[in-house]
């Protein structure tokens, strides 16, 4: 068993190179499944997902070369079975984006109900409803999906939630149907976008990404040959972001798309954090005791629920008190536990959750409870006086490139240590 073992408190000063999104790379991979030909990915995210993403392409009949360790050449050319790897896509979320592709690509996929971080309630219904609208049979048993098609046929998909997941799953099915589809009520994170472009650059004619109505316009075939590069990480930049603010640090994240965290800034300069907004990077500072602020998680452009407990740091140690509503997931507060065990004083009840800031955060051994909790328990870590512990560091690999090197270089004492 691994842990990691953070010794504080540290101001975090310097420079960091942000990563390619990991939420963007997941869907960019299983893209590749509508491509009859070979393609480059660059600026990948070296983390757990993406390496499970390409076992399950491989299994599928891709083949994949690794250039560098952010860039693979994929040619998908070949696709020689319909039957996704089971215990390989019950790993993580976003392996259910090999139903869309799939379904476009082959007309049939057998794949198992995704896994991922546990936030509570996460139905597929919206990506099935999208899919048996374009024409698909979509059945579950035993913890399988099947999901089969003899041609798909374009039409229009009003989205009854949101779901960045579903938008993403029925774009990807609708790019080789018959006809157009009308995606309304559409997500529009930067990872949509992204996708969108990626697709399309491979010859597919999909409009309006990034706003609530996608037009996508069913095209034969996608060509291969191109080189593509993932967007930068809009949670990861953030991520240091309040980094920066929790330590009363000074940080320059480079390679990020500022416009992307718009929402994140506002909140850093109402708690009286600095921001200076270079386009292509980002400098955040503060000097002083962060005050109290109220928080709404909501789909992009609002506040990401995926920095939520980040913020959470923030808040916990800000003057006053704060509170939380998440409104996207049921279950995203069990890293409270985690941090009051630091000397935090949270109360969550249900979707809120309330911030009696204190001056400073203890060490403590604590449990990651999922992919973004572990990023907060780092920075929590770096904030407070002694030693933290963390554990459970499979949910922080699944998105964070080299998260002990990152933070080491702006100066945390941090160190990865097997038990
Ligand atoms: C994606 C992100 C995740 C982030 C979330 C919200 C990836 C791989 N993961 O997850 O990190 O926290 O967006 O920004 O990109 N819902 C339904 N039915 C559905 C689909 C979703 O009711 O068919 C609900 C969910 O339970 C949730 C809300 O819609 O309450 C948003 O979920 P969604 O946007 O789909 O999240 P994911 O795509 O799973």
């Amino acid at each position: 068993m691994e842990k990691l073992v953070v010794t504080g408190p540290t101001q975090l000063k310097g420079e960091v190179v942000i990563s390619g999104a990991k939420n963007a790379a997941v869907a960019l991979l299983p893209a590749t499944l509508l491509i009859d030909g070979v393609c480059t990915i660059e600026n990948l995210p070296n983390i757990s997902d993406i390496q499970i993403s390409c076992k399950i392409l491989e299994e599928l009949g891709a083949k994949i070369t690794w250039n560098s360790q952010h860039s693979i050449t994929i040619d998908t050319t070949n696709i020689v079975t319909t039957k996704a790897p089971l215990d390989l896509t019950s790993k993580f979320r976003a392996s259910y984006y090999v139903i869309g592709a799939m379904l476009g690509r082959m007309g049939e996929i057998e794949v198992g109900m995704p896994g991922g971080c546990k936030l509570g309630a996460r139905p597929i219904d919206q990506h099935i409803k999208g899919f048996e609208r374009l024409g698909a049979t979509v059945s579950l048993e035993k913890g399988t999906i099947y999901a089969k098609a003899k041609k798909l046929k374009g039409t229009s998909i009003y989205m009854d939630i949101v779901s960045v997941g579903a938008t993403i799953n029925v774009m990807l099915a609708a790019v080789l149907a018959k006809g157009t589809t009308i995606i309304d009520n559409a997500a529009k994170e930067p990872h949509i976008v992204d996708v969108a472009n990626f697709l399309n650059t491979m010859g597919a004619d999909i409009r309006g990404a990034g706003t609530d109505v996608i037009k996508i316009n069913g095209v034969e075939k996608l060509h291969g040959g191109a080189t593509y590069s993932v967007v930068p990480d809009q949670i990861e930049a953030g991520t240091f972001m309040l980094a920066a603010v929790a330590t009363r640090g000074d940080l320059l994240l480079k390679n990020c798309i500022t416009k992307h965290l718009e929402s994140i800034t506002a909140k850093i300069i109402e708690v009286g954090g600095n921001v200076e907004d270079n386009g292509d990077s980002i400098r955040v500072w503060c000097n002083k005791r962060p005050s109290k602020a109220n928080i709404k998680t909501l789909p992009y452009p609002g506040f990401p629920t995926d920095l939520q407990p980040q913020m959470g740091v923030v808040l916990s140690l800000a003057n006053g008190t704060s509170t939380i509503n998440e409104s996207i997931w049921d279950s995203r507060f069990q890293y409270t536990d985690e941090l009051n065990k630091m000397g935090a004083k949270i109360t969550a009840q249900g979707k809120n959750a309330f911030f009696e800031g204190v001056k400073k955060l203890h060490g403590a051994p604590v449990y990651s409870t999922d992919l973004r909790a572990g990023a907060a328990l780092v920075v929590a870590g770096t904030t407070a006086e002694g030693v933290t512990e963390i554990y459970n560091l499979q949910h922080i690999d699944r998105g964070y490139e080299n998260i002990e090197e990152k933070f080491r270089k702006i100066g945390a004492k941090i160190e990865r240590v097997k038990e």
